[in-house]
């Protein structure tokens, strides 16, 4: 317990309050920011996009364009006055030269309406000299083509240990990116205010980094520009990096008309310009001991990176810091890259990089179990870290036991034993039909490996009347951020939700932020909110003190009333704030947080990047059609750890809107690029929602149980509280290695499975027939997973 963990009593933190936006959100009250962009007669940019996967731009005609009545002007790397790129690395050119990827937009047009700047942008001309490209992960790792530095993670001696390891695997392990679909598009909307600032009000996870790159690319300086997100729609980390170039483009059009200019991509224009997860290319060697101790593992990561770096340094850092899990691994060796390809830039998603970590460790769990001849509960159970350990990166994994304890809770109250004695007996009793249940653990660590990013600001206002206002640096995306720092202020100021209002998140209010990203926002900003809204308690505190003739130490502040220890008489929070204005004392405070104890060095690889790990445990059942490979989630069990709850009914939320979208990514999005060498080689095939299967209701798990883990407190965290955003996601695991189990069980009794990703009814299907093929019996041709993997049509 720590003075920023600590609860007064009755807190407002804790308590199940809706999302509050809930109400905006199902009535369309809630304004997004193309909603203002309809409002206010603004321009529209519409991008040209390239349709090669790598070409020299030789020549672009505009003249035919400006001819489209409401065609204003045509934006190319001419019109940027400062510099040409819209990252941080110097690697992405805003106006390319050189097409890196199919789709990649090569200039801009802007209309009086949405319908002007397409017919605009259809009528540039533009000359390709196409080139050779790269478009699938192996075709890059063939020809070496990567960027960026290449990572080692080391402990022990890897080599040695596989030399003498009892038992031994090797395999590969590919498998695919994931688009974020975010409902709302990306989005942004320029204009100058009177004194000249520029205005950017666009959907951003980073608004000081959307204003850092704004002002680069106009050559302006940071406090010229200014940078709103109300909120988005959904972000999932798609919104981390990759629309600043797009604001940058909506800020050019304004300078150069002086008019409102919205951007705003379409669907299909945000499915082929923005970046994606990061699939990933993994080979491996894993050594484990007869009892099944995983004695050593050796491991070669090839991330697909795309065309650009952007965040695929980090999405890598922690994919290496991942491969652990929640497992012991003595000797391990990984190196780690990123190969450049001919695609999208792929960048943060949900877990950024946590989740291509774990599935390398949890595919070698599963498919090694039946090897090893032992069950992958058990397997896994074995493997877990005990306290005094340390991971690879010499980080000491605190709380082990948390991770021992949500597991035995899920074997419990998931029935366990008894359902997986009744799926046996169903499956030996069903010969086209065959069920599973399988559990898989997560630990995640929380904390930006960067350590400069793990600091935060806010501004908190209380008015004469006793009403407050926040502004904090953390951008709403849908996650219920607003709604914690709500209930955090209203906790350390004592006084009650409704007293409390939230303004939307500006760089003029709070300057050089972090990423809303990491699962870090509430932490980050939770922990300067709570040291604004100290700063103004303490100093209201002095005031009553002299209203009740007490010390101020005795001064307690709770929901709206303010009293001191042994009196009878009771303030309420309002007079004691009008009093503070009367007597001359500060109503406002800018709050900071920094987190203490990181530390890293990138170089070594070797540090304790994270303030601690978040644990949880899922079990899920599947049911498998034999003919079709077709599957229902028929239950799943979870118990996850956010510590003390900030807010119970989001942090349920985040749990299995995690799981659904990670199951999303291992069993049914399905992202194809056309690898053929045809005139369309390196197009996204699935550029929509009839052809990129989401999960929607009809996959919901049948029966969904979940749980937070009690008396969870976490010490030096504001209100004892853990991050939730994208540890959950990888509880889908437990769906992948479910349906691995019950494609296993179409054939005798220990048949190892090795199943291609996404686990499509497809995938599963050839996966049960190599099961089946193991029957005496079954003379079926089925192809190699390996085989299964690389159809004509290649994953990213
Ligand atoms: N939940 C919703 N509804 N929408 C989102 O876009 N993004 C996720 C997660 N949960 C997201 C979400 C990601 S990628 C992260 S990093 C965290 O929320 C960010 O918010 P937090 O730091 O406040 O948890
Ligand atoms: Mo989340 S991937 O860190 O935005």
């Amino acid at each position: 317990m720590s003075a920023l963990s600590e609860r007064p009593e009755n807190p407002v933190v804790g308590v199940r309050e809706p999302h509050e936006s809930a109400v905006g959100h199902v009535t369309g009250a809630a304004l997004y920011t193309d909603d203002i962009a309809v409002r206010g007669g603004a321009l529209t940019a519409w991008p040209v996009q390239a349709p090669h996967a790598h070409a020299f731009v030789t020549d672009m005609r505009v003249e035919k364009a400006l001819a489209v009545p409401g065609v204003v002007r045509v934006l190319t790397a001419e019109d940027v006055p400062g510099i040409n790129d819209a990252g941080v690395k110097g690697d992405e050119p805003l106006f390319p030269t050189e097409v890196m990827y199919y789709g990649h937009a090569v200039c801009w047009v802007l209309g009086e309406t949405p319908e002007a700047a397409r017919l605009g942008a259809a009528a540039v001309e533009v000359d390709y000299e196409p080139l050779p490209s790269l478009v699938t992960i192996r075709e890059a790792i063939e020809a070496e083509s990567f960027q960026g530095p290449q990572r080692l993670t080391k402990r022990g001696d890897a080599d040695a240990a596989l030399a003498t390891a009892p038992r031994v695997f090797e395999g590969v392990t590919e498998f695919p990116g994931q688009e974020h679909f975010y409902l709302e598009t990306m989005a942004s909307l320029a204009y100058y205010d009177e004194g000249g600032t520029l205005y950017v009000q666009a959907g951003t996870q980073h608004p000081s980094e959307t204003q850092e790159i704004v002002a680069h690319v106009l050559g302006l300086t940071n406090n010229e520009v200014a940078v709103q997100c109300i909120r988005m729609g959904g972000g999932f980390g798609g919104k981390e990096m990759q629309p600043h170039g797009l604001a940058a483009i909506a800020a050019i059009g304004t300078s150069l008309t002086g008019r409102p200019v919205r951007l705003r991509l379409n669907r299909t224009q945000d499915i082929t310009i923005t970046g994606k997860r990061h699939g990933f290319h993994v080979s491996w060697k894993a050594g484990f001991s007869d009892e099944g101790k995983i004695l050593a593992l050796k491991a070669t990561l090839t991330a697909d990176g795309g065309w650009s770096l952007d965040l695929s340094e980090a999405v890598l850092g922690r994919a290496l810091c991942h491969l652990d899990n929640a497992y012991w691994i003595p000797d391990m060796e990984a190196l780690g890259r990123i190969s450049k390809t001919n695609k999208t830039s792929q960048t943060a998603f949900r877990g950024f990089g946590g989740p291509q970590g774990v599935f390398v460790i949890e595919d070698i769990m599963g498919r090694c179990a039946p090897e090893l001849g032992i069950d992958p509960a058990e397997l896994r159970r074995r493997n877990f870290y005990v306290a005094g350990q340390t991971t690879p990166y010499g980080q000491p994994v605190r709380h082990p036991e948390r991770m021992h304890e949500i597991w035995d809770q899920v074997i419990e109250t998931s029935d366990f034993a008894e359902r997986s004695a009744d799926i046996a007996a169903f499956n030996a009793a069903h010969e086209n039909a065959k069920r599973a249940l399988a559990i898989t653990p997560i630990k995640f660590g929380i904390s930006f490996n960067v350590a400069a990013f793990n600091q935060a600001g806010a501004l908190v206002l209380v008015y004469k009347d006793g009403s407050v206002l926040i502004n904090h640096g953390g951008t709403e995306m849908g996650q219920g951020l607003h709604t914690k720092m709500i209930q955090v202020a209203a906790t350390a100021l004592g006084v009650p939700r409704s007293a409390v209002r939230l303004a939307p998140t500006r760089t003029d209010k709070v300057p050089n932020t972090s990423a809303t990203a990491a699962s870090t926002g509430a932490d980050l900003n939770g922990g300067a909110v709570k040291n604004a809204c100290e700063q103004i308690r303490e100093r209201m505190a002095g005031v009553a003190a002299t209203m009740l003739r007490a010390n101020p130490s005795d001064v307690r502040f709770s929901h709206g009333t303010v009293t001191a220890l042994g009196q009878h008489a009771t303030l309420t929070f309002d007079e004691v704030a009008q009093e503070a204005y009367l007597q001359r004392v500060q109503l406002s405070a800018s709050g900071y947080y920094r987190t203490e104890g990181l530390h890293w060095d990138a170089e070594a690889w070797f540090g304790s990047p994270f303030k601690y790990f978040a644990y949880g445990a899922a079990a899920t059942e599947v049911e498998v059609d034999g003919f079709t490979g077709a599957y229902r989630i028929r239950r799943v069990d979870i118990v996850h750890d956010v510590g003390d709850s900030l807010s119970p009914i989001i942090d349920i939320g985040q749990v299995e809107g995690g799981f659904v979208q990670g199951m999303g990514w291992l069993t049914l999005e399905d992202l194809r690029w056309d690898a053929s060498d045809g005139p369309n080689r390196g197009r996204l095939l699935t550029q929509a929602a009839s052809t990129y299967k989401l999960p929607s209701f009809s996959e919901m798990p049948e029966e969904f149980n979940v749980s937070l883990y009690e008396r969870a407190h976490e010490g030096g965290v504001v209100y004892g509280s853990k991050a939730v955003g994208e540890p959950p996601l990888m509880l889908a695991f437990s769906a992948r290695e479910a349906l691995r189990q019950a494609a296993a069980a179409f054939g005798p009794a220990g048949t190892p499975c090795d199943l291609a990703s996404p686990a499509t009814p497809e995938n599963v299907f050839w996966a049960l027939q190599r099961a089946a093929l193991q029957n005496a019996d079954m003379r079926v041709d089925a192809p190699t997973a390996d085989a299964a993997a690389e159809p004509s049509l290649a994953r990213s």
